[in-house]
């Protein structure tokens, strides 16, 4: 038997039901406007839907049509993203947009193999775009749409590999609706952050509970089964607030790995001690023909988790000593190194959690 048959169809007609009375308002949603629905999408992949909408609706203010943003510098995409975290997001969809202004004259293609061509474009942004701005029968299936469907059918493979992924998807794209495919990926992933949430879900208030077969047996708080293979490194870092005057001396990071290009306060990673890493500061400053006294007192522990890495952060407070003018300390730094005033800051991309560390200058 296929295992589309375990449950009776009409299932779907009951979540749009769900969908027409408890359907979230969202700036992007009913416009059927493409390039709305792929920047929301990425976004949505970053963070929390509530979170993430005065960045959508800043980005439009900025960006408002495909021909803006592929017309934007890099830097100015990125600086738009700021906060939204994982920046490569931010570049691709720069850069999937650049190639449907000058490949496609402007118009989202409109099949799957095209789309998913597109830089930054995977099986899940494609469908969600197809579906939802041109009410094709594609599936979107993201991490609600696999809970969901874990739990109604009992799929007891690990969602996170490939196999419980290809069984879902094929159960998805069995069970779309004709008629409102869009609709239908939406009222998934609303169903799915409302009522059949990650833990406790709220079985009793559910419109699907009498066909769950995971709820029928009991089993609705245990599933889905995730098996996370990612192993994330930890790492200490002292990061060093260095103040010279009202300037504040700024790295730029290198322009590739993690952070790329984006500035942030001179940090050593893995001090043995806190006078081992106050040394590696006083050697960095040196270099430029400054000495500096860093404070002992930690004034903040930040932990920041990124996908494979997890940042401790200790800042301290230093101040720095340099016999010249601005004009000739300047003149000592390369090209990755700055002076800027506090004021001078919201003009700068910052690495990440440093960005959260201004609020102590
Ligand atoms: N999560 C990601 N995309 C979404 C959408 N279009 N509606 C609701 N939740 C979402």
């Amino acid at each position: 038997m296929d295992e589309t048959e375990l449950l009776p169809l009409e299932w779907t007609n009951h979540l749009l039901d769900w969908y027409d009375v408890n359907q979230r308002e969202l700036p992007w949603r009913n416009t059927g406007d493409p390039y709305k629905i792929w920047v929301s999408e990425i976004m949505s992949q970053q963070t929390r839907i509530e979170a993430m909408k005065p960045y959508f609706d800043n980005w439009m203010m900025r960006f408002p049509t495909m021909q803006d943003l592929a017309d934007a510098s890099e830097e100015e995409v990125v600086h738009a993203w700021q906060g939204l975290g994982y920046y490569s997001r931010a570049r691709n969809l720069r850069l999937g947009v650049q190639e449907v202004v000058e490949q496609y004259g402007g118009h989202v293609p409109r099949n799957r193999k095209a789309m998913e061509s597109l830089k930054g474009v995977g099986a899940y942004t494609a469908g969600a775009i197809l579906s939802m701005a041109f009410n094709q029968r594609e599936a979107a299936v993201d991490g609600n749409v696999l809970r969901v469907y874990a739990r109604l059918y009992h799929i007891e493979d690990d969602i996170l590999s490939t196999k419980g992924r290809k069984r879902i998807t094929y159960l998805v794209e069995q069970t779309l609706p004709y008629d409102r495919p869009g609709e239908f990926n939406q009222a998934l992933m609303d169903f799915g952050s409302a009522i059949c949430i990650p833990q406790n879900p709220r079985c009793h208030e559910c419109p699907l509970s009498a066909v769950c077969i995971a709820y029928a047996r009991g089993d609705a708080p245990s599933l889905p089964i995730r098996i996370k293979k990612t192993k994330v490194i930890t790492i200490s870092m002292m990061v060093g607030l260095l103040k010279w005057g009202d300037y504040y001396l700024l790295h730029k990071r290198p322009n590739t790995g993690l952070l790329r290009s984006m500035w942030e306060f001179p940090s050593v990673e893995e001090p043995a001690s806190f006078i081992e890493g106050a040394s590696h500061l006083e050697n960095q400053v040196k270099k430029f023909g400054c000495t500096v006294v860093l404070e002992n007192e930690c004034i903040q522990e930040l932990t920041h988790l990124f996908s494979h890495r997890k940042w401790i952060m200790r800042a301290y407070r230093g101040i720095i000593t340099f016999e010249g003018t601005l004009e000739s300390l300047q003149a000592q730094l390369p090209a990755d190194w700055q002076l800027l005033k506090r004021s001078e800051f919201a003009d700068y991309v910052w690495a990440g959690p440093h960005g959260k560390l201004t609020t102590l200058c």
